[in-house]
């Protein structure tokens, strides 16, 4: 099994560090494609509880080579805390690897997302406020700052100039914000090159070179389907591919040598931040979801919008991704349930909808049409093979998978590595 991609279904936080985590011991790279440290990976290993962020979830696994891929975007202060953090508590971080064509988040990035969202006012997305949303703009706009850019002082210098030109016209005429000299932004980026360097390469021919050596390739996305650039609720998404078709633009690897795409979908749904969400509860329901999953935010601490299963969603997922298997994760926070409501399709503006609207205006006017699948009341998390379930739980789950079309591999049943019931190997 040469590459294998792990995406989120849903609007991020399904629970794809776990799910990578537990691969990790069988895969040889672990490929971290897009996004920064908007995102926030929870990884659970016995007594000790890790939240990743910049750093692909396999770093945690020894002998796993993570590489942090050309579609990332990279703090590099970020980057460097999150590794000593790591080391300080016994983790191996010496194998990274980085590509050389990742873009840096400069620092006017990360002010330019901050104060555009007061700017929006109302029409805010909720950003994590990390300068991911300017920084994938100026790779676009052909202005970004790379990682190789640090071993050519001049180079810099000339990229940061001209990056600055229109965002200080920006910043101090649209933003009443101080105009920033590039200088500053040297003395901020050129006293991490020695420390980057030695990790740096063509990321993108060491794993055709491991992919032809035979080794095992896992490519983790952050975010999800719904926050994807092009494929979710635009413009409430991330700026970044997120999407299956992401692991190959944001690592290098064509999309001939990926044999698996594995979707992590939450038996139920949440979202951080603005945008449309049809199946949200505002009730006493949502926030027994969101106080029983511990639905806080990894990055940003924000309270997760709660809401049930949508299956036009994972139907979505399944198209978009090319989904080969889904990992239905959280399965345990639905136990103690009468019934368990699961959206199948969508009433628009008094029609019927059974897949995904084709305009963010019916989305927004989309009401969610539910079936009420019997709940269970046994303790799960010490489930590990299906029988073990009870028949409700194993009902919702088969129910689940003839709706979204695909198998249902694993199932997730606690926050552990080891707890899960896995039906079908992912390798
Ligand atoms: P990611 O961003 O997709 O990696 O997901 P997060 O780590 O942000 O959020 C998922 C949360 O759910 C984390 O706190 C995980 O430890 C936890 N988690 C993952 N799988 C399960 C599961 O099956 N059951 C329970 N109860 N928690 C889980
Ligand atoms: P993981 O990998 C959930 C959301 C933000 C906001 C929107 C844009 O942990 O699943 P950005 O800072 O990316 O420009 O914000 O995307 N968002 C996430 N929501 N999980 C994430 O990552 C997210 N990363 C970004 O809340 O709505
Ligand atoms: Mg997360």
């Amino acid at each position: 099994m040469p590459a294998i991609v792990i995406v989120g279904a849903q609007w991020g936080d399904e629970g794809k560090g776990k799910a990578t985590d537990q691969l990790g011991s069988r895969v040889d790279h672990v490929v971290k494609f897009n996004g920064g440290n908007n995102a926030g990976h929870t990884v659970v290993i016995g007594e000790e509880k890790y939240a990743l962020h910049l750093l692909p979830s396999g770093i945690l696994t020894p002998g796993v080579v993570p590489v942090i891929g050309n579609g990332v975007v990279v703090d590099l202060s970020v980057l460097f805390d999150e590794i000593d953090a790591l080391e300080a508590r016994g983790v191996d971080t010496s194998r990274l690897v980085l590509s050389a064509n990742a873009h840096l988040i400069a620092p006017y990035n990360r002010v330019l997302d901050k104060v555009g969202e007061r700017f929006l006012g109302s029409r805010r997305i909720g950003t994590t406020g990390r300068g991911i949303g300017p920084t994938y703009a100026d790779k676009m706009n052909r202005v970004g700052i790379r990682v190789q850019d640090l071993f050519d002082e001049k180079i810099l210098l000339q990229k940061v100039e001209s990056a600055l030109e229109l965002k200080n016209q920006m910043l101090t005429k649209v933003y009443n914000r101080r105009a920033v000299e590039p200088g500053e932004i040297l003395d901020e980026l050129l006293p991490f090159a020695d420390r980057v360097r030695p990790m740096v390469a063509d990321t993108s021919l060491l794993l055709e070179e491991a992919l032809d050596a035979g080794s095992t390739v896992l490519l983790e996305a952050g975010q999800a389907t719904l926050l994807d650039v092009d494929h979710g609720t635009y413009p409430f998404v991330t700026s970044s591919s997120a999407t299956s078709g992401g692991a190959c633009t944001g690592s290098g690897i064509p999309p001939t040598r990926i044999d698996r795409v594995a979707a992590i979908i939450k038996a139920y749904t949440t979202r951080v931040g603005e945008g449309p969400f049809p199946t949200e509860l505002h009730d006493a329901a949502g926030e027994h979801l969101r106080q029983t999953g511990s639905e806080f935010g990894t990055t940003t601490g924000r309270p997760r919008r709660c809401g049930w299963f949508d299956a036009v969603i994972g139907r979505y997922a399944t198209r978009v991704n090319g989904v080969t298997d889904f990992v239905l994760t959280k399965l345990d926070v639905l136990t103690g349930l009468d019934t368990v409501p699961v959206c199948v399709a969508y009433e628009v503006d008094g029609e019927r909808m059974d897949e995904m609207p084709m305009t963010q205006t019916d989305f927004h006017h989309a009401v969610p049409i539910y079936e009420h699948l019997p709940g269970w009341d046994e303790d799960i998390t010490g489930a590990r093979t299906i029988e073990d379930l009870p028949g409700n739980a194993r009902a919702y789950v088969s129910r689940l998978e003839e709706m979204i079309g695909r198998p249902i591999s694993v199932v997730g049943v606690g926050p552990d590595r080891d707890a899960s019931v896995v039906v079908r190997d992912l390798l």
